[in-house]
C-alpha cells in the first residue's frame, strides 16, 4: 500500500479484464477522442503491462506500457477526474517506470499533445524532455494536433 499525504490508502496492482468496465468510464469521462474498451482487452491480451491505481476499492487510474528490445512506450497514464491533483498521477507514473525498470528497460518514450499542459508538467517534472514533434499525429476537433514526443532515460534517478 502506498498512502499519498492525507488520502485514503491506495495501491497499484495489475490490470484485469475485470477491470475494464471501470477503466473505460475514466477513460471516457477523461478524453474527447476515448480508447474503446476493444483496445484496452487487446492490450490484456497483447500481453502489454497494464496497471491501475486501486482507492478504496475502487479503479481510480491506470496506465499502460508496451516493452520492446530495451524500450518502453507508454501508451496511456490516466487518473480519474474527480481524484486528480492528490499526486496519484505522480504516483502511476512513478509505478509505471518501476514495471520498466524492473523489464530492464533503457529509455522510455511517450507522446502527449502539447496542448495538455497538466501532463506536459507532470512528464518533465519526472525527468522526461521532449525529444521531437510528430506533425498531425491527433485527431482534434479542429482537423489533426501535433504530438510531442518526450525521452526518460532510466537510471538509479527515481
Ligand atoms: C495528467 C494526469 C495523469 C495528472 O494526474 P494528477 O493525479 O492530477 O497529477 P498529480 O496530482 O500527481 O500532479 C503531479 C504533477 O503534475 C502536474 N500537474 C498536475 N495538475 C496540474 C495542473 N492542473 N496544472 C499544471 N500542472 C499540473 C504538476 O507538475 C504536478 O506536480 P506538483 O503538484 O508538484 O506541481 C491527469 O491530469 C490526467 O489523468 N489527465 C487526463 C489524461 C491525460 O491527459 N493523460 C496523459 C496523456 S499523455
Amino acid at each position: 500500500m502506498i498512502t499519498p499525504m492525507s488520502e485514503p490508502p491506495v495501491a497499484i496492482r495489475a490490470m484485469s479484464h475485470e477491470d475494464l468496465p471501470e477503466v473505460s468510464d475514466i477513460e471516457r469521462r477523461s478524453y474527447e477522442f476515448p480508447w474503446s474498451h476493444g483496445v484496452f482487452r487487446d492490450c490484456l491480451l497483447a500481453g502489454y503491462q497494464c496497471i491501475v491505481l486501486e482507492r478504496e476499492e475502487l479503479v481510480a487510474g491506470y496506465s499502460i506500457l508496451s516493452v520492446a528490445a530495451g524500450e518502453a512506450h507508454i501508451l496511456n497514464l490516466c487518473i480519474d477526474p474527480t481524484h486528480r491533483a492528490h499526486g496519484y498521477g505522480e504516483l502511476l507514473l512513478d509505478a509505471i517506470l518501476g514495471v520498466a525498470r524492473d523489464a530492464d528497460v533503457e529509455e522510455v518514450f511517450l507522446e502527449v499533445r502539447p496542448s495538455n499542459e497538466t501532463a506536459m508538467a507532470l512528464y518533465r517534472k519526472k525527468g522526461f524532455h521532449q525529444i521531437a514533434n510528430r506533425p498531425k499525429y491527433y485527431q482534434s476537433q479542429h482537423g489533426r494536433e501535433d504530438a510531442a514526443v518526450f525521452s526518460k532515460k532510466l537510471g538509479n534517478d527515481y
